[in-house]
């Protein structure tokens, strides 16, 4: 009984907090660019450092490889909350990437699906499967970017 008192007061409390929609956790357009394109910095830093791994310029240690593509597999669910509406303006994301929000979130899972397949490559311990399925998270950055990313 008890037991079933605190899990409703626990609830009544965050429930709020965890219904608010993603819009909320930013202040203004501003704050969201920021957010996003700071998740999509380290993205770019955590998948570019296994670089020299997969060209062979040095050696295939698999636990720092392992590590580094689980904090991949974090980041790379993080930058999309940020991408809200009516923040186009002053960033480097395309309008399509609203206008077209179908094709925009199959981009993200499409790229989501490779960090997850890259992952169980490097769970294999094979340096030629851990090669092909880099190149494929690549790819899928390649992909969005061509179609919802101002080029420079
Ligand atoms: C689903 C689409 C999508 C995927 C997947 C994606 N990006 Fe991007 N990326 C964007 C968009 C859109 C921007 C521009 C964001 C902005 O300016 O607000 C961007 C911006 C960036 C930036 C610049 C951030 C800044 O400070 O302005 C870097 C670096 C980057 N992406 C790297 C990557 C890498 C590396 C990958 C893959 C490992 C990747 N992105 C995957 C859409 C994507």
């Amino acid at each position: 009984m008890k037991k079933i008192n605190l899990l409703s007061v626990a609830l009544t409390v965050c429930l709020p907090f965890i219904l608010q929609p993603a819009q909320a956790q930013f202040a203004k357009p501003d704050a969201a660019i920021s957010y996003r394109q700071s998740a999509l910095t380290l993205i770019s830093s955590h998948f570019g450092r296994m670089q020299p791994t997969i060209k062979g310029a040095t050696p295939y240690d698999a636990a720092a490889i392992n590590a580094n593509i689980d904090v991949l597999k974090t980041l790379s669910n993080l930058p999309w909350a940020g991408f809200i509406e009516g923040s186009q303006a002053g960033s480097n994301a395309k309008p399509e990437a609203w206008s077209d929000a179908a094709g925009f979130k199959q981009a993200q899972q499409k790229f989501q699906l490779a960090v997850v397949k890259l992952s169980e490559a490097s769970g294999t311990g094979d340096l030629e499967k851990l090669r092909s399925a880099y190149g494929d998270v690549g790819a899928s950055c390649k992909a969005c970017h061509d179609s919802y990313r101002v080029k420079k």
